[in-house]
């Protein structure tokens, strides 16, 4: 990782159509941080706006609900310019979603921006697999993805007070 990202105290996680991944990691996040007790403000968006207003696709909230967490309540909305002011951290599924937020980017902007698995070690630079147009399995991988990353995150909140 090449930023040092310490008690980001609100989160905003990106991907390209926010009913898949960007939702699934912001029910993971939500989930941990809750268990750990800490209060942090997070959010999810995409970069595209075809699904403005859906719920996450069925098979992110069925892979959410297998972990116990309902994330049927979110709606999709896009990515603005407002994010980068209103979010310390804005945490990109993949380097197109992570491309796409940059031509947006005022230059002003006080969000961190990176990707997800920038926070595991030994997995910066690499995107998290874009499930919607394959099979249930391929939830299940991205669940794995966002789980880690929201662990990470809760450590990093934990151990920089
Ligand atoms: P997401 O997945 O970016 O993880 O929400 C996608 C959802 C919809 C589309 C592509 C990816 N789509 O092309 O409509």
């Amino acid at each position: 990782m090449n930023k040092d990202v310490t008690a980001p105290l609100s989160i905003l996680f990106l991907c390209l159509g926010n009913i898949c991944r960007s939702p699934l990691a912001e029910g993971a996040a939500r989930a941990a941080f809750a268990a750990a007790g800490i209060d942090v403000t997070l959010d999810s968006a995409g970069t595209g706006d075809w699904h403005v207003g859906h719920p996450p696709d069925r098979r992110a909230q069925a892979e959410a609900r297998r972990r116990g967490i309902d994330i049927s309540a979110l709606r999709a909305r896009q990515l603005t310019r407002n994010d980068f002011y209103d979010f310390d951290l804005i945490l990109a599924a993949d380097e197109t979603n992570l491309r796409d937020a940059r031509a947006i980017r005022p230059a002003d902007a006080t969000a961190e921006l990176m990707l997800m698995l920038d926070l595991l070690p030994g997995r910066a630079g690499e995107g998290v697999r874009d499930p919607y147009y394959g099979g249930d399995e391929g939830f299940a991988a991205t669940w794995e993805d966002v789980a880690a990353v929201a662990s990470a995150l809760v450590a990093r909140c934990s151990t920089s007070g």
